[in-house]
């Protein structure tokens, strides 16, 4: 059975004290989720306070991004260490907004991942689809590629630790869910193409997140498909009280 992993992704929201203000109030409210994972992805700067705050609660806390080196003169960048050390246990990569603002591929992706895998961290791999894409019929193989170039080179058992999130970008922020039919019918494709890469065993157990304008009044017919495993949410997992009724879906 893949338990179902709710988790926001703040973006570049947030100082460090609405932060801390945000898991005060929601420790509570998200509380009792034993059958469903429940994290949030926030800015670096709120990591550790955040990660302290979140001690001891069910929230797990991870970076948005990372390098893929140790340490070195990357003026800016921050490692897969550094994030463990902040109190992360996992990282997302190869978010779309990462791709289209700051030269994210499938290849630095790769990079990141196997870094992060090495310092023990969880890594939730986004993939998907502009509008035009979409429009051209190339949804599955835009998706394919960032799965199948993302996860190049890694083996079964790292696979374990890997979280996949189906994000079209159309979707994102935009208000604009993707249909539950088009959400499954992506996830379903991802799975094949991993039971091609990894064997069925492994593909069967991979969690895979949709992502893109979820909200508590959607969450639950998307998280209703067979091949969706979870959510990957940005706006509305903002607020405390959104974010707890995205966690408790199933109630
Ligand atoms: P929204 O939920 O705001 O559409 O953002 C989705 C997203 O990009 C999560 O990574």
């Amino acid at each position: 059975m893949r338990k179902p992993f709710i988790c926001g992704n703040w973006k570049m929201y947030k100082t460090v004290a609405e932060a801390v203000a945000f898991i005060n109030e929601a420790k509570g409210l998200v509380a009792g989720t034993g059958d469903v994972e429940v994290g949030i992805g926030a800015p670096a700067t709120a990591l550790k306070s955040l990660a302290d705050a979140a001690k001891g609660t069910n929230i797990r806390i991870g970076g948005e991004n990372c390098h893929w080196e140790k340490e070195g003169a990357f003026t800016g960048e921050i490692s897969p260490g550094m994030l463990v050390e902040a109190g992360c246990s996992f990282v997302i990569i190869g978010h779309s907004e990462r791709r289209q603002y700051f030269g994210e591929t499938n290849e630095t992706a790769s990079k990141k991942i196997k870094a992060a895998l090495a310092s023990g961290l969880d890594v939730i791999l986004c993939c998907g689809e502009t509008l035009a894409e979409r429009e051209a019929g190339k949804t599955a193989a835009v998706v394919d590629d960032h799965v199948r170039n993302g996860l190049a080179g890694l083996d079964v058992r790292q696979l374990q630790k890997i979280v996949i999130a189906y994000e079209p970008v159309w979707a994102i922020g935009t208000g604009k869910t993707a249909t539950p039919a088009q959400a499954q019918e992506a996830h379903a494709g991802i799975r094949k193409l991993l039971a091609d890469l990894f064997g069925k065993n492994a593909a069967d157990s991979i969690r895979i997140q949709y992502g893109g304008s979820v909200k508590p009044e959607n969450v639950k017919e998307i998280m209703a498909q067979p091949d969706v495993d979870g959510a990957l949410v940005g706006g509305a997992s903002l607020k405390p009280d959104s974010f707890a009724k995205l966690v408790h879906y199933g109630k």
